[in-house]
Parts: structure tokens; C-alpha cells; sequence
């Protein structure tokens, strides 16, 4: 997606102090002197398995901005990986670049980080983000979607939009007493390769989809395409809506930000929405109904975890994908239940689940990673 760094404001840090302050395992730094970028893989956790999380290419304000991203994202990766029971721990990696690369400069950039991989020997297994996609997968060793043509199950991002369609269709039923999407208005925020199918999903299902972009002409595309309403991006957060679905960038639910949201359900696909655990409360006590992000997006690791180390077969995926809707429904029980916000109910059953977990370390064959074997091979390979 071509959208900015997060906006949170962090204050100036340096790499060091990104890297005392964090709760993970490892962190693996490079820079790229060919290109000027920094390489962050950040393994948070191998509780429950091989480390394992998208790539991000993106441009932040420093480093230890990029750093300090790679970071929370893969935090999250753990607890997203735990709630939706797959056996592997949580880790992330940022490219951070100072500008998005095209043609063969980024060819050469996923090569040179394709030596990194190599170098972790499999601690760590990749799948695309923001600004990746199954074909710049293809060219990295330990990835788990690669394109069709790459011999791969092809793009994660429609099954991370099926999986949020289920979470707010299950969003709707506690909020609202029903699931039917029909003539409801949901507004999109970002029109990457996850929230442009789900636009396109939701408009399948009869509802009355609002999107936006920074980019205009991504919003255009989109619109070229389906029954869309433009909104403008001074407006998303003043937009009625009964569902707002970011699928951009993190840090978007804040101080600032929530007092100004007219929706009744936040339920998107974007990772770290919340800028702070404090803002899961604020939501709660403004009666708008928070999906936790790293539950309603699993999808896109359920479809690359699943397909490729576990074997799963399509209809396996699709009962994974609807059990992203049952645990929303605990969830929210549960949270209503204990009078806490959402997010918390989330983060004590991955707490928990990890509690559970036997100690076991990055070693583990609980997952099938025999059956990765083929989406090791590196480039060279792949180019006889
Ligand atoms: N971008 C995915 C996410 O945030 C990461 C991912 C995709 C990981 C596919 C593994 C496989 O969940």
C-alpha cells in the first residue's frame, strides 16, 4: 500500500533505544550499503513454533522508526499466530527504504534480503505486506505465499479480506442483531490488495461501501470498477458509517482520532490499529464496538501458514477463515461479560494461549516445516 509510515508520534529515538526497550527475541539489523536501506527481521517469539510474519516495504521518519514498526508488528504477529492457533511464534521484517523501489532496483534489494533469510536458516518464514505481494515472495527464500506462477497457492490478500467480511458480519450481529450486510454503510480506508477486495466484497454482499485512499489514483481504480462512494481523506474520520474497516496503516485509532469517529464498529484488516492500549478503553467507553486487529486479519496467515506447512486444502482454509467470525463472538461475549474493552479480552486468550504452550524453541517439527522444504529454495535455484 502507498501510504505513509505510521503517524503515531514517537519522539526522536535511536536504534539503541528501540532495541533495549523490547520485549522479543531476536532482532537481526542490516544495512544495505548498495541501496542506502535498512533490513530489520524481528523475531518476537518462537513459543509456539518458527517465527514467522509478513515483509514490509516501507519509508519511515528514521531507522528507529522502521525498527521500532518491525518490532510491534511482530509482537502482534505472536499474539495473532496464538489466537488463531497455528503453530508457529510471531515475528515481522521491514525493508526501510527511501523510496518504494520498482523494476529491477527492487529485484536486487529482494535479492540481497534473500541472503538475509538465508542466513536464519528458516527461524524465520516470510509472507507479504504492505508494499509486498506474492511476487516479490517469489523471489525470497523461506516465503510462504508465492505466486501461481511461482508454484504457490497465489495472493493471501483475498483470504485476508474473506476473513474480515466474516469478522464484521460477526461485528454486526452483537452490535446490531444482525449479520446482513444489506444497505449497511461500511467505509474502507485503503485501497491495497486487501481492502480493494474487500470493497469489492462487501458490495457482492449488498452493502453501501464508502472507500479512500491517499492516493487518488487507486481510489479511481477501485471506482472504475464497482458501485463505490469516494470519500475524501480529511473525512474518514468525521464519515458516518456503521462500519469503519481500516486497511491502511496502524496507529489510526488515537487520542485524537476516536473522539471523531461516527461509526458503531471499527473492523478492518489494518495491523496495529490501536496507537495505545489505552485507546481499546476509549473506544469502549464511546460504545463503538473495536474488532481486534490481530484477530479479524488473520486471514492472509491462515491462507499462507495453512496451504503451505500445514496442507491444509481450500475447504480446511474456509473453516479456519469462518472461525475468525466464532472467536469475535467469544470475544465480545467475553468482554461484555467482564465490562473490558475488546482488545483486552483478546490479548488474555493469546496470553493465555502462549501460557499453555510447552516450552519449545525454534527447533519445533509441530509444524509440518518438512513440508516447507520446497519454499526454501532460494534463487538460484529457482532460475535453472
Ligand atoms: N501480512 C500478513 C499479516 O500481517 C503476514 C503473513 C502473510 C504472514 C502470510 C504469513 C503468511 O498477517
Amino acid at each position: 500500500m502507498s501510504a505513509p509510515a505510521p503517524t503515531v508520534d514517537h519522539g526522536e529515538r535511536s536504534l539503541e533505544d528501540v532495541l533495549r526497550a523490547w520485549d522479543g527475541e531476536h532482532a537481526e539489523l542490516r544495512h544495505d550499503h548498495a541501496s542506502g536501506a535498512w533490513m530489520f527481521v524481528c523475531i518476537h517469539s518462537t513459543r509456539l513454533g518458527p517465527a514467522a510474519g509478513g515483509t514490509r516495504i516501507g519509508v519511515y521518519d528514521s531507522p528507529a522508526e522502521g525498527l521500532a514498526d518491525a518490532m510491534r508488528l511482530a509482537a502482534a504477529m505472536t499474539r495473532k499466530l496464538a489466537v488463531a492457533d497455528l503453530p508457529f511464534g510471531g515475528g515481522k521484517a521491514v525493508l526501510a527504504v527511501r523510496e518504494i523501489p520498482r523494476g529491477e532496483k527492487r529485484r536486487r534489494l529482494l535479492h540481497r534480503y534473500g541472503e538475509l533469510l538465508d542466513s536464519l536458516g528458516g527461524r524465520f518464514w516470510t509472507g507479504p505486506d504492505m508494499n509486498t505481494d506474492e511476487h516479490d515472495m517469489d523471489l525470497l527464500p523461506y516465503a510462504m505465499v508465492r505466486s501461481r506462477k511461482g508454484g504457490g497457492s497465489g495472493s493471501s490478500a483475498p483470504a485476508t479480506a474473506a476473513g474480515v467480511l466474516r469478522g464484521i458480519r460477526a461485528s454486526l450481529n452483537h452490535a446490531l442483531g444482525s449479520a446482513d450486510l444489506q444497505d449497511r454503510v461500511v467505509l474502507v480506508q485503503g485501497m491495497g490488495g486487501v481492502g480493494s477486495h474487500l470493497a469489492e466484497l462487501l458490495v457482492e454482499a449488498g452493502a453501501r461501501v464508502l472507500i479512500n485512499d491517499l492516493d487518488a489514483a487507486r481510489v479511481a481504480k477501485v471506482a472504475a470498477r464497482m458501485p463505490v462512494e469516494i470519500v475524501a481523506s480529511d473525512r474518514v474520520l468525521g464519515t458516518q458509517c456503521n462500519v469503519f474497516a481500516p486497511c491502511a496503516v496502524g496507529g489510526i485509532l488515537n487520542e485524537r482520532s476516536i473522539p471523531r469517529l461516527r461509526c458503531r464498529i471499527v473492523a478492518g484488516a489494518a495491523n496495529n490499529q490501536l496507537a495505545t492500549t489505552a485507546d481499546g478503553e476509549r473506544l469502549r467507553s464511546r460504545g463503538i464496538l473495536y474488532a481486534p486487529d490481530y484477530v479479524i486479519n488473520a486471514g492472509g496467515s491462515l491462507h499462507g501458514i495453512g496451504l503451505a506447512a500445514l496442507s491444509w486444502s481450500g475447504a480446511e482454509l474456509d473453516r479456519a477463515l469462518n472461525r475468525i467470525g466464532d472467536t469475535l463472538k467469544a470475544l465480545y461475549r467475553a468482554a461484555d461479560e467482564d465490562g473490558i474493552p475488546t482488545s483486552e479480552a483478546a490479548d488474555r486468550l493469546a496470553a493465555a494461549r502462549l501460557a499453555q504452550a510447552p516450552e519449545r524453541g525454534p527447533t519445533t517439527k509441530s509444524a509440518n516445516v518438512d513440508a516447507l522444504a520446497p519454499y526454501s529454495t532460494n534463487r538460484k535455484e529457482q532460475e535453472q
